[in-house]
Order: structure tokens, then sequence, then C-alpha cells
């Protein structure tokens, strides 16, 4: 078995790039014997689960897979090549992936061209890993979240020896640049501008499998956009776990607030949306840079997680109900109109009817556009998994229903408050509601259904709101 699990952080060279070229063109080389054999190209499926992170690796996935001869197959089991971009930040989705991958077997066993991948945030756990090569012998490929870069040559390496290929980093090594992408939508994209989280929130595993916080430098990015900007793209978001610490550790004199004003200076960029935002790190100078670049978007996700201080200090948030609350106060005095989400778990260990109603007081005065709410998931490994207290499911679930009783209602008038109104809609794709239908997004993120016909895709229009429901609105163009 090729196998490497390394421990140490050493330096990859740039020509890495290269090298990971010319296995893509070595598989590319074989895929065309196949469909000369066949007369079929060889299919490939991506199933992305978590956040926009994940998202955009497998805009790379898809890139690397594409540049090797891969057609998109719609149906996983009668894929040539199957990968799954796996997440770990609650339970269920691994469970997801451990169910689909049983079901794969049999799948395999009828189609003997399938390869099976596995990559992402949990394979970045010993656990996982271990299960993986007991129980799940079908699984052709593995590798984790530091080098993504690396699969051509994983893929080859499996080809040439036949067997499984497992290759996990426990560090990242240096950011590498320039991988082929292939973007979902052509007028948007993401920008990945950092990397990792040195947070430490007691409940989550990300700064585990995602390593320590490292930028790009700001050239990189800004050249990626301007890129970007000439190829048709008129909205990006900028990503990181904490993009309000960007550049903290890079030697250029730099912050986001200052990013966020030199992205803003790009011809072609119409719309800059950012995420994910931690409120310990929300400057003032960013709320001034929010209020006057023109192109940052009327949203900023600002998740709060719980409401009691006490909870808050367990979670290692390091801010308080109120300090949450004077920032949302700030916030809405520099941008008005400014739309707020967030997310919240339920269900930490320790917390009590009490503290919930410390969030739903936070859900009340804070009036939010949106929320992701969680029930709080034990992840093996964090400080919260060993801490005394942990809630019985059927008192979570009482308590989340009651967070979500109060949460609807203010969302849905939230909504509502669009009618009337004509905003401007970036439109994005076919409704999946009905094929006439085309579902765009306001500045404020807020979703919409309208009716027009398919070349409107890909261009900013005036839509009336006329009809709003809980997490959706419904348009009319305005000409
Ligand atoms: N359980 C439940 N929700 C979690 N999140 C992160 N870790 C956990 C966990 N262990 C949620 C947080 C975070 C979002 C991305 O996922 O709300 O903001
Ligand atoms: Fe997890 Fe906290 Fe980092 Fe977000 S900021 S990724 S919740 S540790």
């Amino acid at each position: 078995m090729y196998d490497n699990v390394n421990e140490k952080n050493a330096d990859i060279p740039k020509e890495e790039i290269e090298r990971q070229r010319a296995f893509i063109s070595k598989i590319k080389d074989l895929n065309d014997e196949f469909e000369k054999k066949y007369s079929r190209k060889k299919t490939m499926f991506i199933s992305t689960f978590g956040c926009q992170m994940n998202a955009h690796d497998s805009e790379k996935i898809n890139g690397m897979l594409k540049a090797m001869g891969f057609a998109d197959s719609d149906s996983e089991k009668n894929s040539d090549f199957v990968i799954y971009n796996t997440c770990c930040v609650r339970e269920n989705a691994e469970n997801k992936v451990y169910g689909n991958l049983g079901y794969l077997k049999h799948a395999k066993e009828t189609n003997p061209f399938m390869k099976i991948a596995l990559c992402g945030c949990m394979m970045q756990e010993d656990n996982v890993i271990e299960t993986i090569r007991k129980k799940y012998r079908h699984v052709d490929i593995v590798f984790g979240t530091f080098n993504l870069y690396k699969l051509p040559e994983l893929i080859y390496t499996n080809i040439e020896t036949g067997n499984p290929v497992f290759d996990i980093w426990r560090e990242h090594r240096e950011i590498v640049e320039d991988l082929p992408s292939i973007r979902k939508y052509k007028f948007k994209s993401s920008v990945n501008i950092m990397f990792g989280c040195d947070n430490f929130c007691s409940y989550c595993i990300v700064p585990y499998v995602r390593g320590r916080e490292r930028s790009r430098c700001s050239c990189d990015i800004l050249n990626e956009i301007k890129g970007l900007a000439e190829d048709g793209v008129k909205e990006i978001t900028l990503l990181g776990q904490n993009v309000n610490s960007y550049g903290k550790k890079l030697d250029e004199n730099i912050d986001f607030a200052k990013l966020l004003r030199k992205v803003n200076e790009i011809d072609g960029i119409e719309r800059i949306r950012f995420m994910t935002s931690h409120p310990k790190d929300l400057s003032p100078e960013l709320i001034l840079a929010m209020a006057e670049c023109e192109k940052v978007c009327n949203h900023i996700h600002l998740p709060f997680q719980a409401g009691s201080d006490r909870i808050l200090e367990k979670m290692n948030r390091k801010y308080t109900k109120e300090k949450y609350l004077k920032l949302v106060e700030d916030i809405r005095n520099a941008v008005p109109d400014i739309s707020v989400t967030t997310d919240i778990i339920v269900g930490f260990p320790g917390e009590t009817k009490e503290d919930v109603d410390e969030t739903i007081d936070v859900i009340e005065k804070v009036r939010f556009n949106g929320a992701f709410t969680f029930i709080y998931s034990k992840r093996t490994g964090t400080p919260a998994a060993v801490m005394e207290n942990q809630v019985p499911e059927k008192d979570v679930k009482e308590q989340f229903n009651r967070v979500l009783e109060k949460l609807n209602p203010i969302v849905f008038e939230k909504n509502k408050a669009h009618i009337g109104k004509v905003f401007k809609v970036l439109a994005e794709e076919v409704s999946g509601s009905g094929a006439d239908f085309i579902t765009g997004r306001l500045e404020d993120n807020s979703i919409v259904h309208f009716k027009s016909d398919k070349d409107v895709i890909g261009k900013i229009v005036d839509v009336e709101i006329v009809g709003s429901k809980t997490f959706y609105l419904i348009g009319e163009r305005r000409i």
C-alpha cells in the first residue's frame, strides 16, 4: 500500500504544480485510450458536504478531473470516479458519508472501473482513517485538507499500483497557488483569503482539521480577483474561517479592512461578499470600510452561537452578549439597511433553559434576517466533548424548538418588509421550482424567484418583490 502519513512540516516548491500537471496529462492519455476502446468517456461525480470552503475546494477538484478528461455524470452509482469532499463539523454529516459508502460498495461490484476517493475535513481525524481502513476497504484514494493539489498524483499512483492510496498530512506546508479550477458559476466566484483557524472555540473541530491560521498575501488575492474580473466574474466572496483576522501573521501592512478597500477598486467586480466574521475581531475600521466601499454588499454573517455569557465563556468565544449587541448596533448605524445573519448552537454542555432564554433574547433584540441553527454535536478531541453536564437529546430538542419558534416569525417578517420595493438582483440559475423561473440574490443575500428567460442568468437586473415566504422572496422583473 502506498501510504504517506506525514508528521513534519516541509516546504513544497512551486514546481510541484508542474509535476501535478504532468500527472494530469498522463491520466488524460489513459482516459483517451479508454474512450477509444469503449466509445464513451470516463465519468465522475463529486459530492460536497459542509461549508463554502469545501464547495470552493470542490471547484478545484472539478478543474483537475476535467483536465484529466473525466465527464460529468448525474448518477453517483454509475460513475467511474466518485469523490466525497467531507465535513466533520457535526456528526450527522459524518454518518451520511459512512451510509453513502456502504451503498457505493454494491455499485462498485457492478462497475469494474469505479474508483472511490475521499477527502476533506473528516480525513484529518485518526478515528475516521482507522474506520475506513477496517470497514470500507473498497475505498481507493484518501487524502486530507492540506494536500488537495496532489489529487492527480494520487490517482496515478493508484492506477499504477492497483493499491489503495492514503495520503494524510498533519499540517499544512505552503499555500499552493494556480490549481486548475472550474467555477460552478461563470459570473460569481469564491476566493480563499486565508486558511485554518486559531480560535479554538471549545466545541469546534475545525482548528484541528484545517490547521493554523494563515493568510494568502494580498498580491496573490488581488491578482486572482483581477483575473476573475477579466473572465466575467461580477461577484466575489472572500472566504476564510475568520476573515476579520486576515493579515495578522503577514509581514505586509495589511488587515481585512484594507484588503476590502483594495478589492473594491478592481474594475469589473460589482459585488463583494465575505464570510465568516468572528465578533471578537470585527474592527471599527472594517465597519467603516463596509460603509464606504460601494461594492461591499449590505450583508454580514456574524455568528453569535449563544446568548448566555456563562456559555459564551465556556465556548471560548471571547465576547459577551452585551458586546455582541453593541457590535450589531455599530454595524447598523454605519450601514442602516444591512442584513444580519448568524449561527446559533443549542445544547452546549451545561446549557440550561435560562441560558437559552438569553439566546432568545439576542434573537429578539437583533431581529436577524436569517440564521443557521444547530444542535450541539459532540466532537471527539475538542474540549467541550469532555465537559460535564452534556445535555440529553430530548431536552435539547425542546430548547431547539423554542429557538426556532422565536426565530422563524422574525425572519418571515424581515422578508416581508421587502414587498413592494425594487431591488438589484444577480440572476443565478434556473429555479428548482419551475423551468420559467429564475433564482437570484439581492445584495442583502436574500433569495428571490422570478419569472424570466434564461438569458438573464449572470446579469444584475431590477426585480420588484411581490411576495415572501420564510426562506425566499417572489419577484417580478422590472425593465
Ligand atoms: N456542534 C454544532 N454546531 C457546530 N458548529 C461548529 N461546531 C459545532 C458543533 N460541534 C457550528 C457553529 C459554526 C458553524 C459553521 O457550525 O455554529 O459557526
Ligand atoms: Fe470553529 Fe470557532 Fe474557528 Fe469558527 S472561529 S472555525 S467556530 S474554532
